[in-house]
């Protein structure tokens, strides 16, 4: 019994530096796909502009026509910009040619519009073979977390999956084209936050 007391004070004392440090800083990658959306990708820029947070928006390259001032807002207030291919094709099969061109034609698009700027990409339904890996002449980010959003589109079921699932390091998938992910998103952003999330770009996310 001494034995006992005298290891569980050794082990109490241990404790006690541990306790006084803080928690370590845990980050997330919130990424939205298929915008920009002349509705919802402003509601979202809105909303992490307002908690000073930076999130990754993954583009349909036809879609930046007409549109331009919501991505040059992406880059202004932070944001990765990446490629998410030209008409929101697989581009699993394709022969090298297609991939270039799918992926060349959003490059110059989204540099066009902010710039000269490095995209990572993210590819259309998370399908990936190995021509694309050689052609893709890019990062390929795929997701940890999916809140198949597009599936179940109730938000506050979408909000309730990503805050059961979520833990330290996750890249979040969203989709900035629906009225109902952006309002699970923003919801899920506030609580994120109190549980001391730090949200960042996916590039920010690896630099971690
Ligand atoms: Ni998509």
């Amino acid at each position: 019994m001494k034995k006992l007391l005298c290891l569980l004070a050794v082990l109490a004392l241990l404790a006690q530096p541990l306790r006084a440090e803080a928690a370590p800083q845990r980050y997330l990658a919130l990424t939205f796909d298929d915008g920009p959306d002349p509705e919802q990708t402003p509601r979202v820029l809105d909303t992490l502009r307002a908690h000073g947070v930076r999130a990754t928006f993954f583009l349909i390259g036809e879609q930046i026509a007409g549109h331009e001032d919501t991505v040059r807002r992406m880059a202004d207030e932070g944001h990765q910009i990446g490629l998410h291919t030209w008409h929101h094709v697989s581009l699993k099969g394709m022969t090298p040619d297609q991939i270039t061109s799918q992926l060349d034609q959003t490059r110059a698009a989204i540099r066009e519009t902010v710039g000269p700027v490095d995209l990572m990409l993210r590819p259309p339904y998370g399908f990936v073979d190995d021509t694309l890996r050689q052609w893709a002449k890019a990062p390929i980010i795929c997701w940890s977390l999916d809140t198949e959003d597009w599936k179940d589109p109730t938000p506050s079921r979408i909000t309730a999956d990503i805050l059961r699932q979520v833990k330290d390091g996750d890249i979040i998938l969203m989709h900035d084209i629906f009225d109902t992910s952006v309002t699970a998103a923003l919801a899920a952003v506030d609580q994120l936050l109190a549980q001391g999330y730090r949200l960042v770009t996916v590039e920010e996310l690896f630099a971690q």
